[in-house]
C-alpha cells in the first residue's frame, strides 16, 4: 500500500507521515499493525467528537437508508439540511439567520467573499498577515503568507494585509473596503487570540465605513474554545460567520451564515450567485446535526476549558516556552523548529499523534477531540514530557 500511496496518490509535501490506517475509534487511530495512536490532533481540528462517534455514525446510517444525493443544493426540501440551517439560526445571535451549506471550509470562504462583494458593491478585501483561509484562489488571495502564494499569482486583486491585533492598522479599513476577513483565533500563525477587544474594534471600524466583518471559525468554531463559536468569547458578532471542519464530526462540510437581508443577495439579480451540487448533502448534514446536538446537549464545551487547564498544568517543562490558544485549540511552543520536529516525529513512534501548525514552525499542535478523557490527556502529555526530557539530557 505504501508504494501505491507514493506512486498514485498526488502528494502535498515531500515528507508525509505515511502511517497506514486500519481503523479509528474514540480518541485512538490504529495502524495496519494494530498499533494504537492516541490522537492529539483530531484530523486537524475536524473530528470534534473523536473517531466514529456512535451518534454521528447512527445519524449517517439512518440517512443512508432514506436517501443520499437527490438534487443540487437549494432546490428540494431535504430535512437534514433544513434542520442544520435552523440549528445555526437558533444558536447564533441576531442578525445571523440564514446558512448556506457547502462542501469544505475554503468553499465557504469563497461564498462569504462573494457575498461581501455582492452586498457592498466594493471589491477590496482586508485580511491579516499569517492568516489561513483555505487553498482555492479566493481563499489563497486572502492568505497572509507570500511564500505559499507567489507561485500561484496572479490571484484575486484588491487584497490588503493588516497585522492581527494591531489597532493602528485599522485605518486601512475605508469606504473602499467590502469586507475584513479574520480568523477569530489565528490558527496557522500560531493560535493567536485577539487581544484587548481587538475584534470589537475591528467590527466598530467596519460599521463606521460600511464594510462587513467575516469571521473564519472553521477551526475555532463548534465548541473547541469552550463556546459553540469562538466569537462568543470576544463579544463580537460577525456579519458573516464561516464554519467547517469540526462541524461535520468527521465528514466534509463548510457553511457560511449571515442575515437574511445579506444572504438574499445571492439568490437574485443575477440569480444563482453561488451554487453547488453537493452542498447540504443529506448524509453529511445529518452527521453535522448529530455533532452539533451532542456538543450542545452534553458538557463537552465546559469540559474543553477544564481540559485546557489540565494540559497547561501537565505540559510544564523547560523546553516548552509558551502554550497559546484557548480550550482544546492549543499550541505548545518549543525553543526551535528542530525540537518541535523531533517531538512530533518521536511522538508518533511512541503512539501519540501530534502535528505542526502551517506557519509557526516552533509550535506543537494540540487539538484533540473534545471527547478526549482526562486520563487520555495525561497519557499524551506524559509522552511529550518524556520526549522533551530525553532531548534535554
Ligand atoms: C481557519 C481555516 N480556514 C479555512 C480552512 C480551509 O478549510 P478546508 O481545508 O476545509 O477547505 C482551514 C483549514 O485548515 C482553516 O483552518
Amino acid at each position: 500500500m505504501k508504494d501505491a500511496f507514493f506512486k498514485y496518490q498526488a502528494q502535498t509535501s515531500p515528507f508525509p507521515l505515511a502511517m497506514e490506517i486500519s481503523h479509528a475509534k474514540g480518541s485512538y487511530i490504529y495502524d495496519t499493525n494494530n498499533k494504537a495512536y492516541l490522537d492529539f490532533v483530531a484530523g486537524v481540528s475536524a473530528c470534534s467528537l473523536g473517531h466514529s462517534h456512535p451518534k454521528v455514525v447512527n445519524a449517517i446510517k439512518d440517512q443512508l437508508d432514506k436517501y443520499m444525493h437527490v438534487m443540487v443544493y437549494g432546490e428540494y426540501i431535504q430535512k437534514p439540511a433544513v434542520e442544520l440551517a435552523q440549528f445555526f439560526a437558533s444558536h447564533t445571535p441576531e442578525p445571523l439567520e440564514q446558512t448556506y451549506l457547502v462542501n469544505s471550509g475554503t468553499e465557504a470562504i469563497e461564498g462569504a467573499l462573494k457575498l461581501a462583494k455582492r452586498a457592498t458593491g466594493r471589491a477590496e478585501i482586508i485580511a491579516a498577515k499569517h492568516a489561513y483561509h483555505g487553498n482555492t484562489m479566493g481563499s489563497m488571495s486572502v492568505m497572509g503568507y507570500e511564500e505559499r502564494k507567489q507561485a500561484y499569482r496572479p490571484l484575486v486583486p484588491g487584497t490588503k494585509l493588516i497585522t492581527f491585533n494591531n489597532v493602528d492598522d485599522l485605518k486601512e479599513i475605508t469606504t473602499k473596503t467590502a469586507a475584513v476577513i479574520l480568523e477569530t483565533i489565528q490558527g496557522g500563525a500560531g493560535f493567536l487570540e485577539p487581544l484587548n477587544g481587538y475584534l470589537t474594534k475591528v467590527k466598530a471600524k467596519c460599521e463606521a465605513v460600511g464594510a462587513l466583518l467575516i469571521l473564519d471559525e472553521i477551526q475555532p468554531g463548534i465548541g473547541r474554545t469552550g463556546k459553540l463559536f469562538g466569537f462568543e468569547n470576544y463579544n463580537c458578532t460577525p456579519d458573516i460567520l464561516v464554519t467547517g471542519k469540526g462541524l461535520g464530526g468527521g465528514m466534509p462540510i463548510g457553511a457560511f451564515t449571515a442575515s437574511t437581508k445579506l444572504m438574499q443577495q445571492l439568490k437574485d439579480d443575477p440569480k444563482m450567485g453561488h451554487i453547488t451540487t453537493f452542498g447540504g448533502h443529506p448524509v453529511i448534514a445529518a452527521a453535522a446535526l448529530a455533532t452539533l446536538k451532542e456538543i450542545t446537549e452534553s458538557n463537552l464545551m465546559a469540559e474543553a476549558l477544564e481540559k485546557e487547564q489540565l494540559i497547561r498544568q501537565l505540559l510544564k517543562h523547560p523546553l516548552i516556552t509558551e502554550i497559546r490558544g484557548k480550550g482544546l485549540m492549543l499550541a505548545a511552543l518549543t525553543p526551535s523548529a528542530e525540537i518541535t520536529n523531533q517531538v512530533i516525529l518521536e511522538a508518533q513512534n511512541k503512539g501519540l499523534i501530534a502535528f505542526w501548525l502551517l506557519f509557526e514552525p516552533k509550535a506543537i499542535r494540540i487539538t484533540p477531540p473534545l471527547t478526549i478523557s482526562k486520563a487520555e490527556i495525561e497519557e499524551g502529555c506524559e509522552i511529550i514530557i518524556n520526549i522533551l526530557n530525553n532531548i534535554n539530557n
